[in-house]
């Protein structure tokens, strides 16, 4: 095993019923700023419950945070931080409103241009408070200090961390989910499930625990996949292990002492850069063709993972390997999202524009930073 540091600071307030808490979580003598997306939050009854709470408190609202966050909106919010002197943030949402508003906090206290901020994250060097009721399960960020920003004019998009962005708390309703589409809900469970891998399908290190722990949070999303995607009426419990899978995924906890790869993030991030296509939809795509690519070097954790997670034990270890991921896209596809480029109409053409990217950046990716941008163009065309 590793050697590693932990901190997580996060409370997590978890419940049906447990935005009644807001009150007694939220600062009292704070200026607050509350984040939204683009309505769901209206139509699902979380704007109410939210709003109830809030009477009493000094607060203003900022609408209009859209997924994958662009810089373009969050700047506008920081804005009227810096004018109206707010000291607290409470994203209610998805993943993106809470990202948008882990940069509002960190570029509200900064007085040059906030992109900066982006292009070096050890310029963030305060941020204020900021807090979540958190809408969608799938990023983690309720409980970690990393944020995806994307910005329109470049189509780019960017990874953000400071030390001090995890929320101070973040209140977890499963009931807040049952108004989710079912498309939110298949990328929500493959991003959870690709978050997992990206900690876990490397190579060995003896971390016994973590493997374990990565591959319950594996075999829980594939035992209540079905449920999760065919209900006719969302089910409280099965909506409560969607939840805590999600966060657990991505919060530090499996992280304890391995080496990780992100390659498939890192790659998915630019497809939305120059595309547009959901989160979700870009690992479902690139984590497939990642594997088929990487075989050789993930061998002895793929075939782990393939007779723990779905009991492939027969065959050579090239047949299991290939079966394991034969399962795994079957998996994605199962609930809903086709994994191929040509399945959404990409033209080629984005391959080249990332690849050029990749070569630029001189980024190595992977567990064990081989993966250059000719293996990203291999990777490419496999899962084209
Ligand atoms: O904007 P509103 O109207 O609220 O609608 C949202 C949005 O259209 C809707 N939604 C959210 N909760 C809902 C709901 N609709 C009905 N009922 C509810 N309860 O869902 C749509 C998508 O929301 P979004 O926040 O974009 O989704 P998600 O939570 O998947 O976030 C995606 C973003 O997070 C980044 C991604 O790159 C992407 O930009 N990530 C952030 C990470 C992190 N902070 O650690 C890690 C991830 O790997 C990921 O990269
Ligand atoms: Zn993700």
């Amino acid at each position: 095993m590793y050697n590693f540091e932990f901190y997580n600071p996060t409370k997590l307030v978890f419940g049906k019923g447990s935005i009644a808490k807001l009150k007694e979580l939220l600062p009292a003598d704070a200026k607050i700023m509350v984040t939204y997306g683009g309505g769901s939050v209206k139509t699902n009854g979380v704007y109410e419950q939210v709003i109830e709470q809030l009477k009493g408190f000094d607060y203003i609202e900022f609408w209009g945070i859209e997924p994958n966050p662009k810089y373009e909106t969050l700047i506008k919010a920081i804005e009227i931080g810096k004018k109206e002197k707010v000291t607290f943030l409470l994203a209610v949402g998805g993943g993106s409103v809470l990202d948008g508003t882990k940069f509002i906090s960190a570029a509200i206290p900064y007085e040059g241009e906030s992109w900066d901020l982006i292009k070096d994250n050890s310029k963030a060097v305060s941020t204020i408070p900021l807090a979540s009721v958190m809408t969608l399960p799938a990023t983690g960020s309720e409980m970690n200090n990393g944020a995806v920003i994307s910005r329109l004019e470049t189509e780019e998009k960017f990874a953000f961390f400071t030390p001090t962005s995890f929320p101070q708390f973040s209140i977890l309703d499963p009931e807040t989910t049952y108004s989710l589409p079912a498309f939110q809900v298949a990328c929500g469970v493959i991003d959870t499930f690709v978050h997992t891998v990206e900690q876990y399908m490397t190579f060995p290190v003896e971390a016994l625990l973590m493997d374990r722990w990565a591959e319950g949070i594996l075999q829980t999303l594939k035992d209540i996949s079905d449920t999760l995607m065919k209900e006719d009426k969302p089910d409280y419990e099965t909506r409560s292990n969607y939840m805590l899978c999600a966060t657990m995924a991505l919060n530090g906890f499996i992280a304890m002492g391995v080496p990780q790869d992100w390659a498939t993030h890192m790659i998915g991030h630019e497809l939305t850069a120059f595309t547009g296509l959901t989160h979700g939809v870009t690992l479902a795509i690139v984590y497939p063709a990642l594997l088929r690519v990487m075989k050789e070097e993930k061998m002895d954790k793929l075939l782990q993972y393939g007779a723990r997670v779905w009991q492939i034990t027969i065959g050579t270890p090239e047949e299991r390997a290939e079966q394991t991921i034969m399962r795994t896209e079957s998996f994605f596809n199962s609930l809903g999202i086709a994994t191929h480029l040509s399945d959404y109409h990409v033209d080629r053409t984005v391959i080249d524009k990332i690849v050029e990217r990749f070569k630029e950046r001189k980024w190595k990716l992977g567990e064990k930073q081989n993966i250059d941008y000719h293996v990203v163009a291999k990777i490419l065309d496999m899962a084209y």
